[in-house]
């Protein structure tokens, strides 16, 4: 038998090549190389695990300096004003304290929500309810706001100059604690537009309770009241700024 000739563009022609082994040959070797490098899209390639932990540490110091520059996770961003501290942290005893005009004035708006149904949530009133912005009873004196609010009043009454004729029932009593009384008349001293700014303390308020065991029982009129207006509380008032123990309302020394 002849050998052919061997025709360099048609090898497989050669009869001493085996076509089908040939044929499997080449096609593991691509299967292997396709397993061996991955075509990724653009932008899809695993990253480097140095990049990875070089990406890390910029971020954990980049956060960092985030949180300690008050900017963007600050804690006054997160605490709200007058926040007051819970009364155990992490198992320790500490006293629940802020300052004076916050505590009140949180005390204040909560008592007021007995009060917001007749007087309005924005303290105007209406044609029925008389006002407690502007009201002389309010500002005037806390004496007559809280003669008001613990007798309850009747009868003709002109409000800032508006009149009124009807009848309010007793709102607090004398066994009310003189930490509420406080807050609620500073509450409504300087809310609605009132700015008196005066800080009474909850002592001051048993010269209150007192003027109320005095007088008979009893709804009182807008002449008694016109009274009480003139009379003023004896004694130091509390400092803007003042430390007290929220539940107590005793004043907290602190240590300079
Ligand atoms: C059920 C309705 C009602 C509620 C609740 C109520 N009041 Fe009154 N209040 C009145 C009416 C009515 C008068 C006027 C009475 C009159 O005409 O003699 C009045 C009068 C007053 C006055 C004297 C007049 C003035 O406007 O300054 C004060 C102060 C006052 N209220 C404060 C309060 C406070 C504080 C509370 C909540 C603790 C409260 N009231 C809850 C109806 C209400």
């Amino acid at each position: 038998m002849s050998v052919q000739p061997i025709d360099p563009k048609k090898p497989d022609l050669e009869e001493s090549t085996n076509v089908a082994e040939q044929h499997a040959a080449v096609t593991r070797a691509s299967a292997a190389a396709t397993r061996e490098q991955q075509v990724r899209e653009n932008g899809l390639e695993p990253v480097s695990i140095w990049i990875f932990i070089a990406g890390s540490i910029v971020a954990i110091i980049a956060g960092s300096v985030l949180f300690s520059s008050n900017n963007l996770f600050g804690y006054d961003k997160f605490v709200k004003a007058g926040y007051v501290q819970a009364d155990e942290v992490g198992g320790v005893k500490t006293v629940p304290m802020g300052e004076v005009e916050a505590v009140y004035m949180a005390k204040g708006a909560s008592s007021y929500n007995k009060c917001k149904g007749c007087h309005q949530p924005d303290g105007k009133g209406n044609a029925a309810f008389p006002p407690l912005a502007g009201s002389e009873y309010v500002i005037d004196s806390p004496v007559s706001v809280l003669m008001a609010v613990i007798n309850g009043v009747e009868g003709p009454i002109t409000v800032s100059g508006k009149s009124f004729n009807s009848k309010m029932d007793p709102q607090l009593n004398k066994s009310t604690d003189n930490l509420e009384m406080a807050a609620l008349v500073y509450y409504l001293q300087n809310s609605f537009g009132n700015k008196v700014g005066k800080i009474y303390t909850p002592e001051q308020m048993n010269q209150v309770k007192a003027m109320v065991a005095e007088r008979p029982e009893g709804l009182c009129s807008a002449a008694e009241l016109d009274k009480f207006r003139k009379i003023q509380l004896e004694g130091d008032l509390f400092e803007p700024g003042t430390l007290i123990n929220k539940k107590t309302g005793e004043v907290i020394e602190q240590e300079k």
